[in-house]
């Protein structure tokens, strides 16, 4: 017997409906706000992810699936969408388009993560990107696409944390601050954290370890150290989110656990929830496709977790609509009627019917119970007396109720 590999899990049948309802959720959100797909490779040239991603992150230093192709290229599961998606925007001349581009994505995402409820290997996220604008403006509808978004599944206990990290010209001077602040505190703090004091000191703020907690809870503030451009454009933010009504705290050490974040940083994280809260997130990018080898293009954008997001909609038992299932069974007893069977199936399907046919010669009885266990309104029913009268009976498998009917009328009388 084999087994997935750990900390991928298989989607099951049973839990598609809950994928399908977020998928087209995720469409119709999309078509609102202007957002049109990109599908990009599973793999890249790792140096995307090395450059864009940012070689300080625990992404690319111990969560990346990186190998060897057999032309000796190095290739990486994409561990996040985002530089991909900006080596596409300039892969393809996208700069040329009108302004902002808005591209969404659900793809597999591959991390080498410790696995546990809510983390896994392979996850899946749905990402949007809006590429080639620095306004405030766009910092607020992505949010508010993002909230409305986790809003429309029907989920209520979510909180939406904001913040700004500053600018290449504001953040050194915080950086400042804050290394000095940790440098009095580096005896108190897990080993880790004494590694990111050394080699990225915003990635401190991130520590989840109680010890830790307790330092960053009196550290300096970044957005105490903003210029004033950075000032100016989260005061705008937090306008526009008011006017919008979207309830919104600032966590002044939100700062996302990746390298290539400016101004704008945003989490959706699930109320209750202690370890694996972040739902999903986002911020804004604006050295990235420099970073990437193009112009100075801003950008911004969020990806939210489709495996958590589902553990929550179970968790807060929203009720998602069913996948449209066949409704018609056609049970057949003897050959022909088997052959009677297999061309009514073809005739409903063609007029859009679901049909399932009982496919090996069980008993009548046995083939009731196969279409009342897949929970079928109507069953057919044809035998040899049927064949030859050129008849059918129909059967509600709710109220076991039975007509006899022209085989040739129930297209139209099922459709
Ligand atoms: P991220 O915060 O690393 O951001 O991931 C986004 C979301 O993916 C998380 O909030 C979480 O819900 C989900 N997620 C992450 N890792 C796992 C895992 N191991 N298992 C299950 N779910 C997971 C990004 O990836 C950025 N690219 C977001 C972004 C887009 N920023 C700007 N544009």
């Amino acid at each position: 017997m084999y087994s997935a590999p750990r900390g991928v899990p298989d989607i099951l049948p049973e839990d598609q409906v809950y994928w399908h309802y977020v998928g087209q959720k995720a469409a119709h959100i999309c078509q609102l706000y202007g957002y049109e797909r990109i599908d990009l490779p599973v793999f890249e040239d790792t140096r995307v992810f090395v450059k864009g991603t940012g070689d300080t992150t625990d992404i690319v230093q111990k969560e990346m699936y990186t190998f060897e192709d057999r032309g000796g290229n190095s290739v990486t599961l994409k561990p996040e969408g985002t530089p991909s998606v900006c080596r596409a925007y300039l892969e393809h001349g996208m700069q040329n388009l009108p302004q902002p581009v808005k591209l969404f994505y659900i793809s597999p995402i591959f991390r080498y993560d410790r696995p546990q409820a809510g983390r896994y290997r392979q996850h899946y996220q749905f990402g949007c990107e809006a590429i080639g604008e620095a306004d405030a403006f766009l910092d607020a509808e992505v949010i508010d696409m993002a909230w409305r978004f986790m809003k429309s599944l029907g989920l209520r206990k979510i909180l939406l944390y904001i913040n700004s990290i500053g600018c290449p010209q504001c953040r050194p001077d915080y950086l400042g601050k804050l290394r000095s602040y940790y440098k009095g505190h580096v005896n108190d703090l897990c080993p880790d954290c004494k590694i990111r004091l050394e080699k990225n000191v915003l990635r401190l703020l991130d520590c989840k370890q109680p010890g830790c907690q307790k330092i960053v809870a009196a550290a300096p503030r970044n957005v105490d150290y903003l210029c004033p451009d950075c000032t100016e454009h989260f005061a705008k933010l937090k306008e526009y989110l008011k006017m919008l009504d979207i309830p919104f705290e600032v966590n002044s050490y939100l700062v996302r656990g990746l390298d290539y974040y400016t101004r704008t940083v945003f989490e959706i994280q699930s109320e209750e929830e202690k370890a694996q809260n972040a739902l999903g997130g986002g911020g804004r990018y604006d050295g990235l496709i420099e970073t990437l080898g193009g112009k100075p293009t801003p950008g911004i954008g969020f990806a939210l977790g489709i495996d958590r997001i589902i553990l929550n909609l179970k968790k807060e038992a929203v009720d998602v609509p069913p996948i449209p299932a066949p409704q018609v069974f056609i049970a057949s007893l003897g050959e022909p009627a088997r052959n009677e069977a297999m061309k009514l199936a073809a005739a409903l399907r063609q007029k859009g019917i679901g049909v399932i046919s009982a496919t090996s010669a069980k008993s009548l009885k046995a083939q009731l119970r196969q279409a009342n266990n897949l929970k079928i309104s109507k069953t057919v029913i044809i035998g040899d007396d049927e064949v030859k009268a050129g008849t059918a009976v129909l059967r509600d498998m709710f109220t076991s109720q039975q007509s006899t009917v022209k085989l040739s009328e129930l297209p139209k009388l099922l459709k």
